[in-house]
C-alpha cells in the first residue's frame, strides 16, 4: 500500500469575532502535527503595549517608535498543550483576553503600520508551511496562496452566548449586553476598515458552526485538510 504523507500546507481560518476559530484552529493543528498561530493575539499584545505606554495611536510618529520596542513571540506551554503570547519576554496570554484590550484592539488593528508589522512576522512564521493561522485577513492578505482557506461564521446570538460564558468566569460583573455591544462594534470596525478589512476570500470554504459541536467542526475541517495535504 502507498505511504500516506501529510504535506506541510498552510491552512487559514478567518471569520467574525467569537466564532470558535481558535478552538478549531488549535485542534486542527494538533491533529495534523502543524503549528497553530493566533494572529489576533499579536494585535491584542500590541494594543496592551500601546495602552500601558499611553501611546496616542492617532499619531503615526508615536506608533512607529512604539513598534520598534515591541517584540512578539509564542512560547509553547507543554502543560496546557498550547502556545502563549509573550510581549517583550512577558507572558501576556491572559492579560490580552481582558475586555479592556478587546475594547481597543479593533482600532489598533485598523492602523496600516501596525498591520504591516504584524503581517511581516506572520509570513515569517509560515515560511516553512505546516501551519494553521486564524484571524481576519489571513486567507486574503497574509497567505493568499494558502492550500486551504476556511471562513467561519455563526449566528450572532450564539456567538454572544459563547463569549459571555467565557468572559464571565474571569469577570463576574460582565453583562450579556456588554459582550454583544463589544462584538458588534468589533465586527463593524473589522469589516469596514480601509486596510485589509475582514472579507471572505473568493476561494474560501464557509463553515457555519451555529449548530455544530466542536468535534463535528473538527471532523469536517480535517476532511478538507486531508484532501489537500495527502500526497501519495
Ligand atoms: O481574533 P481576536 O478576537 O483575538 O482578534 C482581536 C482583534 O484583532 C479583532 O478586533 C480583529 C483584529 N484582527 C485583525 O484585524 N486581523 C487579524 N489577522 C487578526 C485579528
Amino acid at each position: 500500500m502507498a505511504n500516506q504523507y501529510i504535506r506541510p500546507i498552510i491552512i487559514t481560518i478567518d471569520g467574525w469575532s467569537s466564532c470558535g476559530k481558535s478552538t478549531l484552529a488549535r485542534e486542527l493543528a494538533s491533529r495534523l502535527g502543524f503549528v497553530y498561530i493566533d494572529s489576533g493575539a499579536m494585535y491584542r499584545a500590541i494594543t496592551l503595549y500601546f495602552t500601558r505606554h499611553h501611546i496616542d495611536w492617532t499619531d503615526m510618529g508615536q506608533v512607529d517608535r512604539a513598534l520598534q520596542h515591541i517584540e512578539l513571540s509564542f512560547h509553547f506551554n507543554a502543560e496546557l498543550g498550547r502556545a502563549h503570547m509573550h510581549l517583550n519576554g512577558e507572558n501576556v496570554e491572559y492579560l490580552i483576553r481582558d475586555l479592556s484590550v478587546a475594547e481597543r484592539v479593533s482600532d489598533v488593528a485598523a492602523i496600516g503600520r501596525v498591520r504591516d508589522f504584524a503581517v511581516a512576522q506572520q509570513r515569517r512564521m509560515g515560511k516553512d508551511r505546516g501551519i494553521v493561522m486564524d484571524g481576519r485577513d489571513i486567507g486574503t492578505v497574509v497567505f493568499p496562496d494558502a492550500e486551504l482557506k476556511i471562513f467561519m461564521t455563526a449566528d450572532n446570538d450564539i456567538r454572544v452566548a459563547r463569549r459571555f460564558l467565557e468572559l464571565r468566569d474571569k469577570n463576574p460583573d460582565i453583562t450579556e449586553a456588554d459582550v454583544r455591544s463589544n462584538l458588534e462594534t468589533r465586527d463593524y470596525i473589522d469589516s469596514h476598515r480601509e486596510v485589509s478589512p475582514l472579507r471572505q476570500a473568493h476561494d474560501a470554504i464557509v463553515l457555519d458552526n451555529s449548530n455544530l459541536t466542536p468535534q463535528e467542526q473538527l471532523d469536517i475541517a480535517l476532511g478538507w485538510a486531508r484532501q489537500r495535504a495527502l500526497a501519495v
